[in-house]
């Protein structure tokens, strides 16, 4: 998507609202189903931002709804010293709690521990697996572990082998006492650091035990992709080239670099946005359908989906991908810097913010179908969407009255800002003259819902102590996605024309100006 991106404000169309079912499961359908076994939650990274922003509010929220077993306790490991006390105050401020109920937010806090470590100190972890020992048998957690690594990604090997060596990763045969390990990608550099990362946590951590999280997989309406795919026999047969003409798969943000800058100019979009979000919304876009909606079954059909990417052609770079990088501009009425301007990026750096790409997948089903894959940084608008556009009608037996081409259908799956369904069709404008109009008949995920909302963070805490993987990648699939953005990765980083091939774009606008010619 670029200027032509459609959201609703835009699209003067007639409306056409969907009303749901009476049949609504009622809302303790919708709940959270099942406790998960007690467990330690131990995060290290803990006076990080991630940990303040998005874990413990979400793993607070999870425990407001019964979604944390009935006995836990959350252990924070980091550099910083602090005291159990400082720790749990530090974090009651970031809860930003402002119900009346206090006993639940003093209980919550009451099972935060905190312990100051140096992550490549064998005596730190001999002090941790002392402590969580220690907090078993006073929260009665059962051995039940999930580390999460709310870490920078070069620490998570070392993290991963002193939690091996100390004996952390070991499980018992009988199933209780298990240990998790969550990672957050970036998951390697390239494919070559992704298989390198593996093996370093396959050292001492099975692949059952290893999560790696894409927060994009737990959005409720990514999730519904496969719903209304699978679950609605209507779509399913026109779901293939020979009545879809593109695919359109869309992530833009008006966010610039923030203060990720050390991060982001090593990584760039590419590695940043397409090795992992894009890829999973282009794979439950594509996919096959799965016998069972079972973590393994739909996994299979992601990597098989990965497999059919067509190689890039890397020697005709510029016909399949645009690349560019903002420049000053304003964003949502404020004047913003360039991305050579933003704390720590180097003031001529190459570092891509932007990209659009076109792509292609060898299989029966969408054969010679483009399906183009964009986003960017510092973009007019935040719109995160799948935009399927159908075919034109074969034969129009109104052109002659009408001496205009039929719009073809279009369905959008809204992510962001609008989380909905949207179908556009032609239906005939009310009136003696005989003219077509578009119309546009929306469902909006959240219109009349009856289930508890649960945030991307939420999701994936979750799924992670129930041990459910279906929303997280599989080192296979890491692999896949790697196989085929190295090549890409490696001629634009090496190529010559470095400098004339990456574009410059105004903050605030829909991209570079070649944009269109994908
Ligand atoms: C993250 C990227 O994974 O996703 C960020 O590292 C990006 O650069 C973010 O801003 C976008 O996520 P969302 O949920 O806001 O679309």
């Amino acid at each position: 998507m670029t200027e032509n991106a459609t959201t609703r404000e835009d699209t003067m169309q007639p409306i056409v609202r969907v009303r749901t079912s009476d049949m609504d499961l009622p809302a303790d359908e919708c709940r959270i189903p099942t406790r998960s076994e007690p467990c330690t939650i131990v995060i290290a990274g803990a006076t990080g931002d991630l940990t303040a922003r998005k874990l413990m509010p979400a793993l607070f929220n999870l425990y407001c709804n019964e979604g944390l077993p009935e006995s836990f306790a959350i252990v924070g490991c980091g550099r910083t010293e602090l005291s159990d006390q400082r720790f749990r105050k530090k974090i009651s401020a970031a809860l930003n709690d402002e119900s009346d109920d206090r006993s639940r937010h003093q209980h919550f806090i009451k099972s935060l521990y905190y312990l100051p470590i140096t992550y490549d100190d064998p005596e730190s972890y001999s002090r941790l697996a002392e402590l969580l020992n220690e907090v078993d048998s006073r929260h009665h957690t059962g051995g039940n572990r999930i580390f999460y690594l709310a870490l920078p990604p070069t620490l998570y090997k070392t993290v991963a082998n002193m939690l091996g060596k100390a004996g952390l990763g070991r499980e018992k045969k009988d199933g209780n006492g298990w240990a998790r390990l969550v990672v957050e990608k970036p998951f390697g550099h390239n494919l070559e650091s992704a298989i390198e990362l593996d093996r370093g946590i396959h050292r001492h951590f099975k692949e059952h035990q290893v999560f790696r999280i894409d927060h994009y997989l737990a959005k409720e309406t990514v999730q519904n992709v496969l719903m209304f795919r699978f679950a609605n026999t209507i779509f399913e047969p026109v779901w293939n080239r020979r009545y879809i003409k593109s695919v359109e798969v869309t992530a833009t943000e008006t966010l610039g670099v923030e203060h990720r800058a050390g991060y982001y100019e090593k990584a760039g979009v590419l590695r940043d946005m397409f090795q992992n979000h894009m890829m999973q919304l282009l794979a439950l876009t594509t996919m096959e359908p799965p016998s069972r909606f079972e973590a393994d079954r739909v996994r299979d059909e992601r990597i098989k989906l990965f497999r059919s990417l067509r190689p890039f052609p890397v020697n005709r770079l510029q016909d399949f991908l645009v690349l560019g990088q903002y420049g000053r501009g304003t964003v949502d009425g404020k004047s913003v810097p360039a991305y050579r301007e933003e704390t720590d990026v180097a003031p001529e750096s190459l570092t891509p913010t932007y990209a659009r790409m076109k792509v292609f997948v060898d299989n029966w089903r969408w054969q010679g179908i483009p399906f183009i894959l964009t986003s960017g940084k510092r973009m007019a608008r935040k719109v995160t969407q799948i935009a399927i556009q159908f075919r034109e009608v074969p034969h129009s037996m109104f052109r002659q009255v009408l001496g205009e081409t039929i719009n073809p259908n279009r369905l959008t799956l809204g992510i962001y800002p609008e989380e909905e369904i949207s179908l556009t069709f032609q239906t005939k404008t009310p009136g003696p003259r005989v003219c077509l109009r578009n119309v546009t008949m929306d469902f909006f995920y959240h219109q009349k819902d009856t289930g508890l909302k649960l945030e991307a963070y939420e999701k994936v805490l979750l799924d992670c102590m129930l041990g459910d993987h279906m929303l997280f990648w599989r080192q296979d699939a890491v692999e896949q996605c790697w196989s085929f953005l190295t090549p890409i990765l490696a001629e634009c980083e090496t190529c010559g024309d470095r400098a004339q091939t990456l574009q410059t774009y105004p903050a605030g606008s829909w991209g570079p100006e070649t944009t269109h010619k994908l």
